[in-house]
C-alpha cells in the first residue's frame, strides 16, 4: 500500500521534472521551467524520507542531512558563482553526480553475498554503473581543471589513443573476468574502479580548446545514463526517469555543440585539440586601426540596420545592460538592432541567451547564425563585443587553424565592422584573428563596460 503511494508520488516528481524540461526549451519560460524541476527534485527527495525502509531507521537521518547540506552548497553556489564561471560549476555539479553513482556501485558490489554468482542482469547494471560513474567523476574534474585554467591542454600524455584502448580493454576485460566469478573477490572490484577512474582523466585529457562544449555536455550525459542505470539498481522509477531525461539531453545537447562546431563526435573525442601556441595571422608588419568614439556614434546614428556580435568578454565585462541601452537609444532613432547569436559564444551552451535574457532584450532580437550571416552583407555596423573565435574567419580560410571548419559568424561581409575588446589577445582557442586587420574592420580598445558606457553616453550626446 505504501509503495503504491510512493510511486503516485514519484510519478507527480516525473511530470515536474519533464514540464520543467519542457519550459526550459524558451528563453521566456526557462525561470520558472527550471523552478519546476526543482521543486519535481525537492519533492522526489521527500518523498524518498516516507518511502518504507528496511532495518536500519538512520537512513532518513542520512537523507535528511544529505538534503539540508545539498541544499546549503547548492544555495551558496548559485548566490556566488559568477555567470562566467558557470561551466566550471556545472561541471564539479556534475563530477559529484558521477561520484554519486560510482559510490552505489560500490556498495552494492561491497554488500553482494560473498557465496553467490555474479552474473546476474542486477550486477551487470552494477558494473558498468561504476565505470560510468567514474567516467563522469574524474572526467568532469579533468573539465573543471581546463575551464579553470588549472590544466593546460598541452598537458597530454603521450600516445593517448593508445594508452585509452589499452585502459578500456582492460577495463572490459576484467569486468567479464569478475563477473563470471563464482563469487565476489572485492579486490577486482577495487582494480576495476582504479582502472575505471584513471581511464576518466585520460579519457578527457587530450580533449580541449573549442572542444570542450562538447566534452561537457557529453559528461553531462554520462551522468545522466549513471543514474538512470542507479534507477535501474534500486528499482527507483524517479532515479531511472530523471537519469534518462539527464541522459537523453545532455545526448542531444552533444549532438547539436558538435554540429554547431561542424566536428564529428569521433573526430572530437579521438582527433584531439590543440592551441596553437605562436598567434596564427596577423603578421607584424600588419597595423589595426582603431575606432573614435564620436566618429562611432554618429555612425551607428545614421546607420539603418547595426548587428551586435556578443561573446565571452561581454559576460566577463557584465555589460550586457549598457548593450541593451545602447539597443534602445539606436532604436529610437529608428536604428534597426538585432544580435548575431554563435551557438558556442561564452563558455557554455546558451550563455548569451541567458546574458541578453537579464538585460530584457526580447528574443525575436536574438538572430542565429544561419539568418545573421544572410543579413550581415546588407548591414551597415557590426558591433563584436568581446567575442573572438566565434568570428574568426580563420575557421573557414586556414586547414590547418584548430577551429577550421566551425561555421562562423562571417561579420566580414557587413559595411563596417568595430570590435569591442581590451587587447590583441587571442580568445579561448588561442589564436589570432585576421579580422581585426580587415579593411573595414576597427578596434575599440578598452574593457566591454566601459567601452559601452562612453558609447551610451556619446550616442546620447551626439
Ligand atoms: P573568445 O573566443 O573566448 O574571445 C573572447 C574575447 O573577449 C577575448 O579575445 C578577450 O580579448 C575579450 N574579452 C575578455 N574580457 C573582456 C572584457 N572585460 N572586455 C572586453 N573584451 C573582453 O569568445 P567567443 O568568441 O565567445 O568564443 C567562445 C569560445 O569558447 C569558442 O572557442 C568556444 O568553442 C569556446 N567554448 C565555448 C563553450 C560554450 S558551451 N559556449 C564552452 C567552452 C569553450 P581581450 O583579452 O583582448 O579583451
Amino acid at each position: 500500500m505504501a509503495i503504491t503511494i510512493v510511486d503516485t508520488l514519484y510519478l507527480i516528481a516525473i511530470i515536474l521534472f519533464i514540464v520543467g524540461l519542457k519550459r526550459l526549451s524558451s528563453p521566456d519560460t526557462a525561470r520558472d521551467g527550471n523552478l519546476i524541476a526543482a521543486f519535481g527534485m525537492g519533492f522526489a527527495i521527500v518523498v524518498t524520507l516516507v518511502y518504507p525502509m528496511e532495518g536500519n531507521n538512520n537512513n532518513y537521518i542520512w537523507i535528511a542531512g544529505g538534503l539540508l547540506l545539498g541544499s546549503l552548497v547548492g544555495l551558496i553556489a548559485a548566490k556566488r558563482v559568477p555567470m562566467t564561471a558557470m561551466p566550471e560549476m556545472v561541471s564539479l555539479f556534475n563530477g559529484l553526480g558521477g561520484a554519486s553513482t560510482m559510490l552505489i556501485a560500490i556498495v552494492e558490489f561491497y554488500n553482494y553475498p560473498a557465496d553467490q554468482s555474479l552474473l546476474s542482469g542486477q550486477m551487470i547494471t552494477t558494473d558498468f554503473a561504476l565505470f560510468v560513474g567514474c567516467i563522469s567523476f574524474t572526467g568532469s574534474l579533468i573539465a573543471y581543471g581546463k575551464l579553470q585554467g588549472f590544466l593546460r591542454d598541452s598537458w597530454v600524455l603521450p600516445f593517448p589513443k593508445l594508452i585509452n584502448m589499452v585502459l578500456l580493454i582492460a577495463i572490459i576485460g576484467l569486468s567479464i573476468y569478475l563477473l563470471n566469478l563464482p563469487s565476489l573477490d572485492f579486490n577486482y572490484v577495487l582494480i576495476l574502479l582504479v582502472l575505471s577512474l584513471i581511464y576518466g582523466i585520460t579519457f578527457v585529457t587530450p580533449i580541449g580548446g573549442g572542444d570542450m562544449p562538447v566534452v561537457i555536455s557529453l559528461l553531462n550525459s554520462f551522468t545522466g545514463l549513471g543514474a538512470a542505470l542507479a534507477g535501474l539498481i534500486y528499482s527507483n522509477q524517479v532515479m531511472l526517469v530523471g537519469g534518462i531525461l539527464v541522459g537523453a539531453s545532455g545526448t542531444i545537447l552533444t549532438i547539436l555543440m558538435c554540429q554547431a562546431m561542424n566536428r564529428s563526435l569521433f573526430n572530437v573525442l579521438v582527433g584531439g585539440f590543440t592551441s596553437t601556441g605562436p598567434a596564427a595571422g596577423g603578421s607584424r608588419e600588419e597595423v589595426v586601426k582603431e575606432a573614435s568614439l564620436a566618429d562611432l556614434a554618429i555612425q551607428l546614428k545614421y546607420s539603418k540596420k547595426v548587428y551586435i556580435v556578443p561573446g565571452y568578454g561581454l559576460a566577463v565585462a557584465q555589460a550586457q545592460h549598457l548593450c541593451s541601452e545602447l539597443d534602445n537609444l539606436l532604436e529610437a532613432e529608428g536604428v534597426s538592432v538585432k544580435y548575431a547569436i554563435h551557438p558556442v559564444a561564452g563558455r557554455m551552451p546558451g550563455h548569451m541567451n541567458v546574458l541578453l535574457a537579464e538585460a530584457n532584450v526580447p528574443y525575436p532580437k536574438l538572430i542565429d547564425l544561419e539568418d545573421a550571416n544572410k543579413d550581415f552583407p546588407s548591414t551597415d555596423v557590426v558591433l563584436v563585443i568581446g567575442a573572438n573565435d566565434v568570428v574568426n574567419p580563420a575557421a573557414k580560410e586556414d586547414p590547418s587553424s584548430p577551429i577550421y571548419g566551425m561555421p562562423i559568424l562571417d561579420v566580414e561581409l557587413a559595411k563596417s565592422i568595430v570590435i569591442l575588446k581590451r587587447s590583441m589577445s587571442p580568445g579561448y582557442a588561442g589564436i589570432q584573428n585576421q579580422l581585426f586587420f580587415g579593411e573595414r574592420s576597427r578596434m575599440l580598445f578598452g574593457n566591454a563596460k566601459s567601452s559601452l558606457q562612453k558609447l551610451v553616453d556619446e550616442v546620447g550626446n551626439a
